[in-house]
C-alpha cells in the first residue's frame, strides 16, 4: 500500500459510533431529539429535478443566519457543518510546529485536526468542579499560541464561561486566532457576539445541527470579520454544502419559534431529569447545553451496556480525563426523559453479576 503523509499515518482519528442508532432513544450525540420544524420537510419535498441537477446556489443563506444574530451577511460564512469550519480553521491557520491551545476534556475533533497539521497541542485540564482553568489559560495565551479553541459551553463538561471573560482573554491575545465554539449557545443564551466582531482575532462557530435539528444535513456557520472569513473559505471546495441542506436551512431559520419552543422544553426536561437522577442517588454535573454528565453508582460500562439493551443510547466518557467514570446524557423532551428514567430504572434494577 502507498503510505499516506506521516501525519495521517500517525493520526488517532475522531471516530464516533454512528450506525444503527435510529430505532433507539438517541441520548448520545446531543442532537435535537424531535427533529426540525415540519416546514423543513415541506421545503425539501418541493425541490425539483433542477435543484438536484444543478450545482447549489447559496444566495441568502448567510444573510438568513446573520439576520438571526443582527449581523450583516459579510460577517457570516456557511460550512458543511461546524466540523468543516473547524477543519478550515486548521487548514488555513494551523502552521506545522506552532502551538494549538485548548482545554481538556473538550470536543474530540479539534485534536486530530491539529495533529494533521503537525501542530503541538497544549490542552489545559478543567479545574475543581470542572471549572474553566482561567489563570492557566490566560498565562498560556500570554505565550502567543497560533490558535486557541474554547468551547462555550464546553462539550462534554457543560462548563460555561461568561462572554465578558472570553472577550477579555481574546483582547489580551491579538496575535492568536481565538476560536469560540458556541455550538450549544442557543441553550444558554451566552454568546461573545456581536462584541467579538470588533476584534480581528476571533472566530465564532455556530450550527444548525443541535437546536434546529438539522444534524443529518450538515449546516454550520463561522462568524467573524470578513477578512478572516475570506481566509477560511479559501480552503474549502466551492460546493461543499448541498442544495437540500440549503433549502432546509433557509426554512428552519424562518421558523425560529419552533427552535425557541424546543429550547424551552429542553430546559424544563433538564431540570426535571437532574432532580430525578439525584433523588436516585446518582451524581450529576449539569451546566450549559442540552446534556449533563452522570456518574452512575454502578460500573459505567455495565450501565451503558444495560441502557443499550433497553433501547437507550448514552455516550460513555470512558478514557476521557477527569470524567472517565461518567456518561454524557443528552436531554430531549420531557416525555422522552420520563421514558429514559423508566428504562434507566429497569436497566439497573438487577445488580451487575
Ligand atoms: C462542541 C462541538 N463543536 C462542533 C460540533 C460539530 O457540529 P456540526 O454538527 O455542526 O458539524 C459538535 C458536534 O457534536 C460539538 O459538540
Amino acid at each position: 500500500m502507498i503510505r499516506a503523509k506521516p501525519a495521517v499515518e500517525a493520526l488517532d482519528p475522531y471516530r464516533a459510533p454512528l450506525e444503527g442508532r435510529r430505532s433507539k432513544l438517541r441520548l448520545d450525540f446531543n442532537e435535537n431529539t424531535l427533529g426540525p420544524s415540519p416546514r423543513v420537510l415541506q421545503a425539501i419535498s418541493k425541490l425539483g429535478t433542477t435543484d438536484i441537477a444543478a450545482y447549489p446556489e447559496y444566495a441568502g443563506l448567510a444573510a438568513a443566519y446573520a439576520g438571526e444574530l443582527g449581523l450583516t451577511a459579510a460577517q457570516v460564512a456557511a460550512f458543511n457543518g461546524v466540523d468543516a469550519a473547524i477543519r478550515a480553521v486548521f487548514d488555513a491557520f494551523g502552521d506545522a510546529g506552532a502551538t494549538f491551545l485548548t482545554t481538556m476534556p473538550t470536543f474530540g475533533y479539534y485534536r486530530p485536526c491539529a495533529d494533521l497539521q503537525g501542530m503541538c497541542t497544549h490542552a489545559i485540564p478543567y479545574g475543581e468542579g470542572l471549572a474553566f482553568p482561567s489563570e492557566a489559560f490566560a498565562s498560556a495565551l500570554a505565550g502567543t499560541p497560533r490558535l486557541a479553541f474554547i468551547c462555550n459551553p464546553n462539550n462534554p463538561t457543560g462548563t460555561l464561561i461568561p462572554a465578558g471573560e472570553l472577550l477579555s482573554l481574546a483582547r489580551r491575545a491579538p496575535e492568536t486566532l481565538v476560536v469560540v465554539d458556541e455550538l450549544y449557545a442557543d441553550y444558554t443564551g451566552v454568546s461573545v457576539l456581536p462584541e467579538a466582531l470588533a476584534l480581528s482575532n476571533v472566530v465564532v462557530l455556530r450550527s444548525l445541527s443541535k437546536s434546529y435539528g438539522l444534524a443529518g444535513l450538515r449546516i454550520g456557520f463561522a462568524v467573524a470579520p470578513p477578512e478572516l472569513l475570506d481566509r477560511l473559505t479559501r480552503v474549502v471546495g466551492p460546493y461543499d454544502i448541498n442544495s437540500v441542506a440549503v433549502a432546509a436551512a433557509r426554512e428552519a431559520l424562518a421558523d425560529r419559534d419552533y427552535r425557541d419552543k424546543y429550547v424551552q422544553e429542553v430546559a424544563a426536561a433538564k431540570a426535571w431529569t437532574v432532580k430525578a437522577l439525584r433523588e436516585r442517588g446518582q451524581r450529576v454535573h449539569a451546566d450549559g447545553g442540552n446534556y449533563v454528565l452522570v456518574w452512575p453508582d454502578r460500573p459505567l460500562s455495565w450501565v451503558v451496556a444495560r441502557l443499550a439493551e433497553h433501547g437507550v443510547l448514552v455516550r460513555s466518557m470512558e478514557g476521557k480525563p477527569l470524567i472517565g467514570d461518567s456518561f454524557r446524557l443528552t436531554i430531549g423532551t420531557c416525555e422522552q426523559m420520563a421514558e429514559f428514567l423508566t428504562r434507566f430504572d429497569s436497566a439497573i434494577a438487577e445488580p451487575p453479576s
